[in-house]
């Protein structure tokens, strides 16, 4: 979060600023913004040092911890490398304490990346977007789901696309859909001997094919390179994407409105499971209604165009 305030402070003063001021506004020792001003030029922050003065010169396509917790505003907990972003969300979720700013994890590979229903979620690495966002609504678990659909509608509004139930990032197709992005979220609670009790935390973990152009049997999957939106800075693109799950008022009345305005299929003829019917839209609890029966969980497929 330091690195928030040191990079914000910078872009509110394009004409540069002291280090003794930096210093003083971060809260840092001079040795330690020192350190500091390395570690984000190492990230591929450009920074002009001008005897006393520092200045951004840009921080487009920068990519590391620091630039991370910048954009996102959030701690940022970030691996080269790591099994699965939802498994240390939830352990760190496990052990934040209530009040603590929660953390975002991001990896730029994973190797036992994990889908819905136990599926596999595999991504080519340094080319997309693999993070996981602990939230802690003030929601009952019963209230959980329609909170999840409007996180997953959130992030398709910054993304301009389509939602297949219950939260795919997809694009319509004449033939049918292409699948952008996937959403894992995972409810993790703490055990109740924790002192102070830790709130249950959702774990939102989420997978965006940005600019991997080939997927192996995948035919469905698509990404923002194969839909011709180049994406230079992959930090905005997150930073945007967190920032806009936050922004979500997980109380408010109209929490579903987006969903319903961003979902494709709906009207359409579907199958879920073996029950095959009208998909005629989503329930106040998230439950998508298929010719007048609710489906709580499930994959859909599409029969009709
Ligand atoms: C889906 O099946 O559509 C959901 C895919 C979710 C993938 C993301 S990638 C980051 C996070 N970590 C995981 O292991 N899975 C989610």
């Amino acid at each position: 979060m330091i690195a928030h305030r040191l990079l914000h402070r910078l872009l509110q003063h394009p004409e540069g600023q002291s280090r003794a001021d930096l210093g003083s506004v971060v809260g840092m020792s001079t040795d330690a913004l020192e350190g500091l001003l390395v570690a984000l030029q190492a990230e591929g922050v450009q920074l002009q040092m001008d005897g006393d003065r520092v200045r951004l010169v840009d921080a487009r396509g920068a990519w590391g911890p620091h630039t991370l917790a910048w954009r996102t505003a959030r701690p940022v907990h970030h691996h080269q490398s790591c099994p699965s972003t939802n498994r240390i969300a939830r352990e760190l979720a496990r052990v934040t304490p209530h009040g603590a700013p929660l953390p975002v994890v991001v990896a730029d590979h994973q190797s036992a990346g994990r889908g819905r229903r136990g599926r596999v979620w595999s991504a080519s690495p340094g080319q997309n977007l693999l993070f996981s966002v602990v939230l802690r609504p003030a929601l009952t678990p019963a209230d959980m789901p329609r909170a999840i659909l409007a996180w997953a509608a959130a992030m398709a509004d910054v993304l301009d696309v389509s939602l297949k139930w219950p939260n795919d990032l997809v694009v319509s197709r004449g033939d049918g859909y292409r699948k952008l992005g996937g959403i894992l979220a995972e409810l993790e609670t703490a055990s109740s001997d924790e002192v102070p009790a830790i709130p249950t935390s959702v774990v939102l973990g989420v997978g965006i094919n940005v600019s991997q152009t080939a997927f192996e049997d995948l035919p469905l999957a698509t990404s923002l390179a194969l839909l011709g939106r180049t994406v230079i800075d992959r930090a905005e693109l997150l930073g945007a994407l967190v920032q806009a799950i936050d922004a979500v008022d997980v109380q408010a009345d109209d929490l579903l409105d987006l969903w319903r305005r961003r979902a494709c299929m709906l009207g359409r003829t579907v199958r879920v499971g073996d029950l095959v019917g009208v998909a005629e839209g989503i329930r106040d609890d998230g439950a998508l209604m298929v010719s007048g029966r609710p489906v709580l969980a499930g994959d859909v497929e599409l029969i009709s165009r």
